[in-house]
C-alpha cells in the first residue's frame, strides 16, 4: 500500500462524519460532484413515497394543511437558516436560484432608493445572475458594473444600489471575503445580496452575524434536495417590511384567500414567496435536511473535514500527476477555499470523460477545468487518493 493510501485509511478511521455516509445512496464510484447535484440521501425515496401516495392520494387536497404544504416555504427556510448562520424567519424556500436573484436584486434597488443607480455584480458570476442583473438595471433604470469581488471596494460609492456576489466562485472554488465585502457595501450605504450555491451546507455563512442583507441560494448541491429542488431567499428580518418583490404572487399576500383585488404583503421573510409552491421537490429536500440533525454532523464539522479532503486531493495530485499537467486555480489558503478543486488541464474535457470511465465523476468547466468537489458528508480520503490516482494515470 503506497503512502497515500495508507495516510487516506488513517483518516477514514479518524473521521467523525464518517458514520454519515450510510445515510446516502452509494455505489463503489469516487463521486466528486455534489457540488453539481448531491447525492441521493437514503430516507428521501420513502419520503417521497409518502408524500405522493398517502398525502397526495388518500389526503388530496386536505394535504395543503393536514401535512403541512402551504406552510412548508416557511418550514424548510428554518431547517435551512442554521445551516447558512440565519436565525428563524428569514428564509423562504422556493422558485429556482435565477428567480429568486432576480427578487433579491430588484428589492435591494428599491430598498436603496432615490439617487442610486448603479448595481455591481461579480464579472466572474455564474452567468445566470449577471444575465438577471442585466435585465434587473432594464427594468429598475440601473447600469450594472461587472468587477471582479477584489475590485469591489474601490468602485463602491454614492451612486452604487446593490451588490450581488457569490460566496464561492463556481469555476475556481475561491471562496470570497464576506464579512469584509458586506462591510464595504454597507459603509457605502449600499445593499449586499450574496448568491450562496457553492458554500450553503460546505462552510459557515455567518450571515446574520456578518450583517448580510439578503441571500440567496440552491439546495440540489451541498444540501442534497434532488435534481431541481428549490432554492431559497434570505431578507434580514429588520430588512422585511421594506422588501419591495417584483413578483407579488398570491402566496405572499398578506391574506392570500381573501383573493383581493390589490395586493397587500404579507409581514415578515414569506413575502419572498410568489406562486404554489412545489412540493414534491419541496418535500424531498425537507428529508435530505434530516442528515444535519445527526449526532455530531455541524457546519463546522463538514468544514474541517472538507478542507482536510481538499488539503489531502492537492497533496495526492501533487505526488501522482506529473508535474505541468495539471494547474491548480483553487487557493491555497484556507480563508480563500471553498469546497472544491479546479485544476486547469490542457484536454479538461477529454480526461474528464475518461475519469468518469473509471469510476471518478468530476465535472468538466469550458474551457479547459477539471472541476473537483468534496461533500464531506460522504466522501472520504480514500476516494480521495483513488481520484488523484487515476486521474495521475491518464494524464501521465
Ligand atoms: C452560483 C450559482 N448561481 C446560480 C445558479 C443557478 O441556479 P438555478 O438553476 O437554480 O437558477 C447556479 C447553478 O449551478 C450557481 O452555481
Amino acid at each position: 500500500m503506497s503512502e497515500l493510501a495508507l495516510k487516506a485509511e488513517k483518516s477514514d478511521a479518524a473521521d467523525e462524519l464518517a458514520g454519515v455516509r450510510s445515510q446516502f445512496v452509494l455505489d463503489d464510484v469516487v463521486y466528486l460532484d455534489g457540488n453539481s447535484l448531491g447525492a441521493l440521501p437514503v430516507a428521501v425515496p420513502g419520503r417521497v413515497e409518502d408524500v405522493v401516495r398517502r398525502q397526495w392520494g388518500e389526503l388530496r387536497i386536505r394535504s395543503w394543511d393536514e401535512s403541512g404544504w402551504w406552510t412548508a416555504p416557511e418550514r424548510i427556510g428554518d431547517r435551512i437558516a442554521p445551516l447558512v448562520g440565519a436565525a428563524a424567519g428569514q428564509i423562504v424556500v422556493g422558485d429556482s436560484t435565477s428567480v429568486n436573484v432576480f427578487k433579491a436584486v430588484v428589492a435591494a434597488v428599491r430598498m436603496a432608493g432615490e439617487g442610486r443607480d448603479e448595481i455591481v455584480v461579480d464579472a466572474t458570476t455564474f452567468p445566470t445572475d449577471g444575465y438577471i442583473a442585466e435585465s434587473a438595471a432594464r427594468m429598475t433604470g440601473c447600469t450594472v458594473r461587472p468587477v471582479t469581488p477584489a475590485e469591489v471596494p474601490d468602485v463602491l460609492g454614492d451612486r452604487t444600489a446593490a451588490v450581488l456576489l457569490n460566496h464561492v466562485d463556481y469555476r475556481t472554488g475561491r471562496l470570497h471575503d464576506l464579512p469584509a465585502l458586506t462591510a464595504a457595501v454597507h459603509a457605502a450605504g449600499a445593499v449586499a445580496v450574496w448568491d450562496l450555491c457553492h458554500s450553503a451546507g460546505a462552510l459557515p455563512v455567518g450571515l446574520d452575524e456578518h450583517g448580510v442583507d439578503l441571500a440567496v441560494g440552491c439546495t440540489y448541491k451541498y444540501l442534497n434536495g434532488g435534481p431541481g429542488s428549490p432554492a431559497y431567499l434570505y431578507v434580514r428580518s429588520d430588512l422585511q417590511s421594506r422588501f419591495d418583490s417584483p413578483l407579488p404572487g398570491w402566496n405572499s399576500h398578506a391574506e392570500p384567500f381573501g383573493m383581493r383585488p390589490a395586493y397587500e404583503p404579507a409581514p415578515g421573510a414569506l413575502r419572498g414567496r410568489v406562486g404554489t409552491p412545489d412540493i414534491l421537490s419541496m418535500l424531498a429536500l425537507e428529508a435530505a435536511l434530516d442528515v444535519w440533525d445527526a449526532d455530531g454532523v455541524s457546519v463546522g464539522a463538514v468544514r474541517a473535514k472538507s478542507l482536510a479532503l481538499t488539503d489531502f486531493f492537492l497533496e495526492c495530485v501533487a505526488s501522482y500527476v506529473p508535474s505541468g499537467r495539471v494547474e491548480s486555480v483553487t487557493p491555497v489558503a484556507h480563508e480563500e477555499r471553498g469546497s472544491q478543486v479546479a485544476l486547469r488541464c490542457a484536454d479538461a474535457g477529454d480526461v474528464m470523460k475518461r475519469l468518469i470511465e473509471r469510476g471518478v465523476v468530476g465535472d468538466f468547466r469550458h474551457p479547459d477545468v477539471l472541476r473537483f468537489g468534496f461533500t464531506p458528508l460522504y466522501v472520504g480520503f480514500a476516494d480521495v487518493e483513488r481520484a488523484a490516482r487515476v486521474l495521475g494515470e491518464l494524464v501521465r
